[in-house]
């Protein structure tokens, strides 16, 4: 079998182009949906994938600033700045770049965030409104994922998905809104015994891991659908994901590249939750 690509920038220009109409009928109305950034230092990866956000609301039609700040702010100040956005009725959407410095508690950050702008979608209360099946903000990674499978109809409900990773931005969230849409879920990470021996049951296999070609045919069953969100650089400077396309490619039913995968749909899905912040907060002044 060889599988057939589900392509996540393709899909991502539709997607955008449905947004770009919506966000004209805002405008029209008086509503100018805006995204505030906050990145702290100057890691270069969080750079460029900030620089992607904000691109990708130009060309959306959504109003975006990037509020740079010091490596060396303090802890204190950043959340003063959350606080200025969080008043600022021109903003519907926060997002704090992560990873952040050690000496800033990221926790203490993404909870000064008023869950109504919190577009991310990692505010406890936006996570406890996800667990429970209530309309919110869907981390912007696990809801690409969903709507990559939604979009080859894909069936989710009955299937065994098997989500390796544990982090709170991809592998938990996933493995969540998978069980809200009726999969058998199974959890692994890096002490799971015997990886192979449950990935080799998935019907949906979702990698997250971090690490570059780690899963190849082996771990695969035949005619699953293989989901993958790594973005590791290799030396060579190309992008690749965590499981070996041309391997892999061979045995799954359905595959997502790296790049033009998930990367793409984590952003269109952003913008989805800016254009829903931006309505929610103009219906609660009406
Ligand atoms: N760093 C890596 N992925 C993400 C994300 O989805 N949101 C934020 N805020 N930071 C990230």
């Amino acid at each position: 079998m060889t599988a057939e690509i589900i392509d996540g920038k393709a899909l991502s220009l539709k997607l955008r182009e449905a947004m770009k109409e919506e966000v004209t009928k805002l405008k029209a109305a008086g509503i100018h949906p805006k995204l505030t950034v906050v990145l702290v230092g100057n890691h270069p990866a969080s750079k460029s994938y900030v620089n992607g956000k904000k691109k990708a609301c130009h060309e959306t039609g959504i109003d975006s600033e990037i509020l740079e700040l010091s490596t060396t702010v303090t802890e204190t100040e950043l959340l003063q700045q959350i606080h200025k956005l969080n008043n600022d009725p021109t903003v519907h959407g926060i997002l704090v770049q992560l990873p952040l410095p050690g000496h800033i508690e990221e926790q203490k950050v993404i909870e000064a965030i008023i869950p109504e702008k919190d577009v991310d979608g990692f505010h406890p209360i936006n996570i406890g409104r996800m667990m429970t099946g209530m309309d919110t903000f869907l981390p912007c990674t696990p809801y690409g994922i969903i709507t990559m499978l939604q979009s080859k109809s894909i069936p989710i409900k009955g299937q065994h998905a098997v989500v390796i990773g544990r982090s709170n931005i991809v592998g938990k969230p996933v493995a969540q809104l998978l069980l809200n849409h009726h999969a058998t879920v199974t959890t692994c990470h890096s002490k799971t015994k015997d990886l192979k021996s449950l990935t080799k049951q998935a019907d949906i296999l979702i990698v997250a891991i971090g690490k570059a070609h780690v899963i190849d045919e082996s771990y695969i069953k035949e005619g699953a659908t293989v989901i993958d969100v790594g973005i590791n650089r290799l030396d060579n400077g190309t992008l690749t994901g965590d499981v070996d396309f041309q391997s892999v490619k061979e045995k799954a039913a359905y595959l997502t590249p790296v790049p033009r995968g998930v990367g793409p749909m984590t952003i269109t899905m952003l913008l989805k939750n800016t254009i829903k912040a931006a309505k929610g907060l103009e219906n609660r002044e009406g």
